[in-house]
This record gives C-alpha cells, structure tokens and sequence, in this order.
C-alpha cells in the first residue's frame, strides 16, 4: 500500500511508544516507524509482551503493528524515508561535569541531530517530543544547519503531556496539543502539518499554537505546577498530624474552590516519576543560570519538600515501631511510582527501601508490575529484601505494612487474613490514603495515614 506520509520516531520509549501507536490509530494513510538504539526494546515492541504496561495499549499495538506502525533499528533507513521526525529519546537529569544534578543530559538528544544530519537526503521536519530546555530549538537548529547538503529542516516543538498510566487516554482525549513553531513561512507550514496529524482525532480548538520557545518552557512550567500542587498539600500533611485537622477533608475543601480545583492534591509519600523532578531542577538551573535566584530557589523547594515528604514517611515508621526496625519484617506494598505502571524511576519507594535498609529492616516488596524493576533499582544492596508477587505471602511475619503505591488491589485485600499471619503489635502505615483506616483500626492494627490523626491500640 502507498502511504501519504512517512513519519520516523526515534526513540521507542513510554513518549514515543505510545504516542506514535495512537496516531497509527487514528491516521492509517500515514506510515510510521519507530526506532530505537535498544535491540531488545525493539524486539519486545515486536513481540507478544511490549515493554511497557499501559492500560489499553497492548491492543492498539495489536490492531497496528505491521499495518501502518512498524518497530525497528534501522535508524539509517529510518531518516533516509521520513517526511517528519519525532524525536524521543531520553534527557534525564546531567550526573557529571557543569551543572550535574540539575540541567538536562543533552547528550542522547545531539547524536541524535547529529544522525539526522548524515543520512537525511531530503527536507525534513524534525519535532522535539522529548522534554528539552528552554531554547534547545536554536542548538538543534545550528547542529542540523552545519551540514553542507543542502537539506532544508525546520524545527518544531510539540511536548507531551500524558501521565503514565493512562499514557492511551491522554493521547486519545488530550486536554491540549501544543505545538511550538518559528513565525516564519516555514515555520507555520510545518507547525500546519504536524497540527493536521492531530486534527485527525482532536478538535482544532485544543490544539494551541505558541512561539518555539513559550511551547518548550510551557512543558517545564506544566510539570512545575502540578508538582508544586503535591508539595503544597504534602506540606500542610504534616501540619494535620500534628493537630486533628484531615488532609482528604482540607483538600476537598480548598479543591471545591472552581479557581484551585479538586485534582492533584492528594497528600502522599512524594512525586515519583521520570519528569517531575528532573523538569523542576532544569527549570531551577536554567532560571539560576540568567541570574534569577530568587525565582530559582522558589521552585527548588518544591523538591526540597518531596524530599522531606519521603524522609518524614521513613522517620516515621522507625519511631513508631519503638525506634527500632533493625531485623523486622515489613511489607512494602508497592513500588511503582504511581498505580497501573511498571515504572520506578524517582518511586519514592527506592528512598524509603533504602531508608529502611540502612535500618537494618528487611523489606518484602511486593507489586503487580515492578517487581522486575525493583530487582534492578535494588541491585546489589538487596541481600535484605524479599521479591514477592503475592501480599498475603509478602505480608506473613512481618511487624508493619508500608503501603506506598495505590494500586486497586491493595484496597480489597483480606486485611483479617493479612492481620492474622503478622507479628503483634501491627502496623500499617498507609502512604497514599487508600485503605479503609477505621476497619483497618477495628480488626487490631495500628494505623498511620499521611495527614490525618493516626488509630493506635497503644495507651
Ligand atoms: C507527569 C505529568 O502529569 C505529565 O503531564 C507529564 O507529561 C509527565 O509527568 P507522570 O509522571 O507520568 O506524569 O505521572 P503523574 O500522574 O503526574 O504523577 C507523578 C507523581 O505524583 C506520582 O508519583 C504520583 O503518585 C504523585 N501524585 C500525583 C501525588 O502524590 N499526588 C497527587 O495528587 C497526584
Ligand atoms: P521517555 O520516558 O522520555 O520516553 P525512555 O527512556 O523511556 O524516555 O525512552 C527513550 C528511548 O530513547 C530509549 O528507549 C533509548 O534507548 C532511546 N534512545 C536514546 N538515544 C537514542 C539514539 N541516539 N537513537 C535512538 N534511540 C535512542
């Protein structure tokens, strides 16, 4: 079959996997690759166990793979075919030389442009999808114009907004597209192409159209403030505890407020998660680098507070358990940074599984779909540490449950069941304010929510 267009993805990760499986989907005039350096990750793509869990995205993959989406490693035939090239390759946060620890790790992205550059043979319109800094358009737009070929590229931006998770929803029913173009005729020739892909499935008026660089800080901006909501209301978490004031009523309460809103203010254990954390400390670094310390150092205690969140969690269960956890059992419920996804980068659970390590504690995870991570975060410090699938099992013999991602099937275990095969007395220490703490109070535990006043059996 001939194809309209030909679209290339490089990198075949939780951006690109799912975003170019969803625009397979909806426009099947268009061929699209996606390609990726990882030979195993392309072949898991190819395979029956794609490697990553989304809700819904297995059988879109299903319905596409080999009709109009295609997973491969030729990178080379890739560029040579592509009209337009979604970038997606990873920029996590710099760990080494100038400005480590917080600026992006451009390094990825620039062999990227740099590969475009060799074997491009024509026009191209190259897309930032991964989350880059503020002005990264103007280097990219300078390593591709270096070459002598004569090929014309015109740089667009167009970040993603989906959470994991619900990776398939967000892009089938995004609140917004944002798309980021030169005001140039060129510019807005490309910026018209990339927005008559989305225009297949999304309504024009959600697709906003901004300058090159308002989309690439608004990516930055989006991730700031949704962070800073959960550092927010973490914050007066603590400040509930204290008192007899609840977190869940404080937040319906100021959420009711149409200006505020009601999403994102669930107290927890800390933001986890590939780009909270490093979007935040980009942004801290690049307003730091124009010499604005005080807006700099404002948005840095949105993370210096999820530290703390996830310190205080930790503190808490070792004080709580008589100031001792040295050769206790306790169950971690939950590993993954968020329910319904296999992914532990930044899970609050890494740091508290340290925490309690460093206790002497020893820790019996368990998780629907991270445990396979979890062994790899864990490597060669987990002589201390169980891997268990099943939580009845995860949860025999130990003092405490420490229940730190909120996945459904947490909420309808048989707690009795669970409460009978545990040491006494026993502890639950509920991280995200899923389980049911009366009954849980009633059957004989101990109970300690986040923000709210805790349920002891203790004088
Ligand atoms: C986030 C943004 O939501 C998304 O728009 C962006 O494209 C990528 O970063 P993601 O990291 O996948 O998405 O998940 P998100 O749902 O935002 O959750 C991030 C972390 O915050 C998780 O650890 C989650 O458990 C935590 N969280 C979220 C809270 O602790 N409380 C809340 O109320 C909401
Ligand atoms: P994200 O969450 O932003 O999608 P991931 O780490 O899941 O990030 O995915 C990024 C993907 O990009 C990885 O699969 C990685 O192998 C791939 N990648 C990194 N550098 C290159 C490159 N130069 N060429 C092709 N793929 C690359």
């Amino acid at each position: 079959m001939e194809f309209e267009r030909n679209i290339l993805c490089i990198g075949a990760g939780y951006v690109g996997g799912p975003t170019m499986a969803v625009i397979a989907l909806k426009c099947p005039e268009y061929r699209i690759e996606v390609v990726d350096i990882n030979e195993e990750r392309i072949q898991q793509w190819n395979s029956d166990n794609i490697p990553i869990y989304e809700p819904g995205l297995d059988e879109i993959v299903k319905q596409v793979r080999n009709k109009n989406l295609f997973f491969s490693t030729d990178i080379q035939k890739g560029i040579k075919k592509a009209d337009i090239i979604f970038v997606s390759v990873n920029t996590p946060t710099k760990t080494f030389g100038e400005g480590a620890g917080m600026a992006s790790d451009l390094q990825h992205w620039e062999k990227t442009a740099h590969t475009i550059i060799e074997y491009a043979n024509s026009d191209k319109i190259i897309v930032e999808k991964s989350t880059l800094p503020v002005r990264t358009a103007e280097a990219m737009e300078r390593i591709l114009k270096a070459s002598n070929k004569g090929i014309k590229f015109e740089v667009v931006s167009n970040p993603e907004f989906l959470a994991e998770g619900s990776a398939v929803r967000d892009l089938l029913e995004p609140d917004r597209v944002l798309i980021g173009a030169h005001q140039t005729p060129e510019g807005r020739k490309a910026e018209k192409e990339l927005a008559d892909i989305y225009a297949h499935w999304i309504p024009r008026g959600k697709i906003i159209i901004t300058n090159l660089w308002s989309s690439e800080l608004s990516k930055l901006v989006a991730n700031a403030f949704l962070a800073q909501r959960i550092s927010s209301i973490n914050a007066v978490s603590a400040l509930c505890e204290k008192t007899d004031a609840d977190i869940s009523e404080i937040a319906y309460a100021v959420g009711s407020d149409s200006r505020i809103g009601p999403k994102f203010l669930n107290a927890s254990i800390g933001f986890g998660g590939s780009c909270f954390k490093k979007d935040i400390l980009n942004l801290v670094y690049i307003t730091k680098s124009y010499g604005l310390n005080e807006a700099a150092e404002y948005w840095e205690m949105v993370v210096k507070m999820n530290e703390h969140q996830k310190q205080r969690f930790v503190q808490r269960i070792v004080k709580e358990m008589f100031n001792t956890v040295a050769d206790k059992k306790i169950a971690l419920f939950g590993f993954a940074f968020k329910a319904n996804t296999g992914d532990t980068r930044e899970s609050a659970a890494i740091f508290i599984t340290k925490q309690l390590l460093e206790e002497r504690a020893v820790v019996a995870i368990t998780d629907p779909k991270a445990l396979d991570n979890a062994r790899m975060d864990l490597k060669g410090i987990d002589r201390n540490v169980i891997y268990e699938p099943d939580p009845y099992k995860a949860a025999e013999g130990a003092y405490a449950v420490a229940l730190v991602t909120e996945w459904e099937e947490f909420k309808t275990l048989d707690y009795e069941r669970i409460y009978k095969s545990m040491k006494k007395p026993a502890f639950v220490f509920d991280g995200r304010n899923i389980l049911d703490h009366k009954k849980l109070y009633e059957i004989g535990f101990n109970v300690y929510p986040i923000g709210k006043t805790q349920l002891t059996h203790f004088e």
